[in-house]
């Protein structure tokens, strides 16, 4: 039978409710890709009669995580930014997002400002889920029509993140729920 949102979220309450660390976020990121498999999924949730933006599929009242669809229609690369306090898993529906994963050449100590050096690059294809946990700073590249699946591990509105310029390494405050 083939893996439902519903049964989706029920594991997301099981996996972060035992472990809310990256064991129960790993459990997450793995049923996301079974989920992602599903093409009955992809094509009432992430399929070209969805209307474009992003679109909050289930917000758990007790634990805080998000499962949203970010039905992307134009081509985007995102700066640098964290997830604040919280986690994010992305996971692919249709095209790619490019991934870039940062690390920081800084001491940390100006919150002002930023060096990154690049860490790790990848490719989510569709189908496959990569996670990025507390504080860790990545970017994404797509194309026109790339639509992805987000689980975060709170409402990111909610939080204050950051974004980095790469050419001036100073860092900005976000606050505004963006397809990053
Ligand atoms: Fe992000």
């Amino acid at each position: 039978m083939a893996y439902t949102l519903d049964a989706f979220i029920a594991d997301c309450k099981t996996s972060l409710t035992r472990d809310p660390g990256p064991a129960g976020r790993e459990q997450v990121r793995g049923n996301l890709e079974r989920l992602l498999a599903n093409p009955d999924f992809i094509k009432g949730y992430c399929g070209d009669n969805q209307p474009k933006g992003v679109k909050v599929l289930y917000e758990d009242p007790k634990l805080g995580f998000q499962v949203l669809a970010h039905i992307n229609g134009t081509a985007r690369k995102s700066p640098p930014h964290d997830h604040g306090a919280s986690w994010a898993i992305y996971g692919q529906a249709t095209k790619y997002t490019d991934m870039t994963e940062w690390a920081r050449s800084d001491d940390g100590r100006n919150p002002n400002r930023a060096d990154l050096k690049v860490a790790k690059q990848y490719r989510l294809n569709p189908g496959q889920a990569g996670i990025y946990q507390d504080g860790a700073i990545h970017s994404i590249d797509y194309p026109d029509f790339a639509r992805f699946v987000r689980v975060t591990g709170t409402d990111l509105e909610k939080i204050n993140r950051i974004k980095v310029d790469l050419a001036t390494g100073a860092v900005e405050t976000i606050h505004a729920r963006q397809a990053s």
